[in-house]
């Protein structure tokens, strides 16, 4: 079978960290027989410059045609005055909204190597692989009415709204649950149900999900703002975390910061399974942006870029082997003391975005 992939390297640091991906799947396809087939594509301000737009209705259609698609990274100083609706972020957005991606997966995992450098005690974050669970496309970021209005006593109002039907909250949980089949089968859930309606909906509905169909994984509830606090204290408590859109903002940046450096961490975006085959569109891309201070220097550290095609063979085509050995890889490199400058500590080897590349491959 073949496996489709859509590439969109984007601004700045998005192509140089691309770029080490397209190795390994070439890798992956002369060694493995894992026969990807890759198109690539224009995104942000790489895509306004060509088209005027942060991502041409080709494009689009492309990413919403193919397996998975791969994204780099969009922005720069170079489109700070470009129109708010073409800017390059706009592109992102689109990707996300027409292919209704509405869960963010965001792990957060300590590579051994890297304890020492955590803000935490190393032995609070040593080990540590948990999974945060976030909803994209609902909440309090996109619900209606969402207005400034003046009140004319020299007042402002600003209303924002949270708002959740059963069904945003049902597929969400419903994504979290099946993560954690594939991992210690625990999913914490966090709301604010003592103070948020949405919150009390949100409990209801997360605790019916995993009656009705996932008996078998534990589930537990916790408070968001405690929940923040248990995050800090000692995270190895938890396995996977589902949330809403907001508490997930602010709790999957607390996570990824536990764990190291920006040009670690990767995440997937999921949408709904296809009713034929099953299959969800999904979207991979590292957390960071396009770095433009660094970019075009060939030291961005591409690990976030190719840990999201680790969860891309894991999560989209089901390579568990191949993207445990990724992971393995990125660790064992690690071990060997090569760092890009990003996250160089003494005694360490410092090396170039290729060469970092190259010993994962290698590795
Ligand atoms: P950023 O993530 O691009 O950079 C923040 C800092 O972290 C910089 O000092 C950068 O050099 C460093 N950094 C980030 N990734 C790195 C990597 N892989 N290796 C080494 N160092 C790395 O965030 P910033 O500076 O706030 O935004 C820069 C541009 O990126 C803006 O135009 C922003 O809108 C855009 N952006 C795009 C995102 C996306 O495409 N998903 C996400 C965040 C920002
Ligand atoms: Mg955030």
């Amino acid at each position: 079978a073949s496996r489709n992939l859509f590439l969109l390297p984007g601004d700045g640091i998005g192509p140089e960290a691309m770029a080490e991906v397209r190795k390994l799947i070439a890798y992956m396809n002369e060694h493995h027989g894992a026969g990807f087939q890759t198109d690539e594509g224009l995104v942000g301000g790489a895509a306004y410059d060509a088209h005027g737009a942060a991502i041409s209705d080709a494009d689009m259609a492309k990413a919403m045609a193919c397996d998975a698609v791969l994204f780099g990274a969009v922005g720069g100083p170079k489109w700070d005055a470009v129109p708010y609706d073409v800017r390059p972020e706009a592109g992102l957005l689109r990707l996300r909204k027409d292919m209704e991606l509405f869960a963010n997966l965001r792990p957060a995992i300590c590579y051994p190597a890297l304890a020492a450098s955590s803000s935490l005690k190393p032995e609070v974050v040593e080990g540590l692989d948990i999974l945060i669970v976030r909803e994209l496309t609902g909440g309090v970021y996109f619900g209606e009415p969402k207005t400034i209005t003046d009140l004319g006593n020299g007042q402002k109002r600003a209303v924002d709204t949270q708002v959740y039907d059963t069904y945003e909250i049902e597929r969400i949980s419903a994504v979290a649950f099946e993560l954690a089949r594939t991992r210690r089968n625990e999913v914490c859930s966090m709301e604010k149900r003592n103070v948020m309606k949405s919150g009390v909906l949100w409990n209801e509905v997360v605790t019916a999900t995993q009656k009705a169909r996932f008996p078998d994984v534990k589930l537990s509830h916790m408070l968001a703002d405690a929940g923040g606090m248990q995050l800090v204290r000692w995270p190895k408590q938890f396995d996977v975390i589902v949330t809403d859109n907001l508490f997930g903002d602010m709790l999957s940046d607390v996570a990824a910061m536990l764990t190291g450096s920006l040009g670690m961490l990767p995440s997937a975006s999921l949408g709904a399974p296809d009713g034929k085959t099953g299959k969800r569109k999904a979207l991979y891309e590292p957390v960071h942006g396009s770095a433009p201070d660094i970019a075009g220097k060939g030291i961005a550290n591409p690990i976030a870029m190719i840990a999201s095609f680790a969860m891309c063979m894991r999560y989209s085509f089901n390579m568990v082997a191949e993207a445990d050995r990724l992971e393995a890889a990125i660790a064992t490199t690690l071990d060997k003391g090569l760092r890009t400058g990003d996250i160089m500590s003494e005694g360490c080897t410092e090396v170039s975005t290729g060469e970092m590349g190259d010993a994962i491959m290698k590795a």
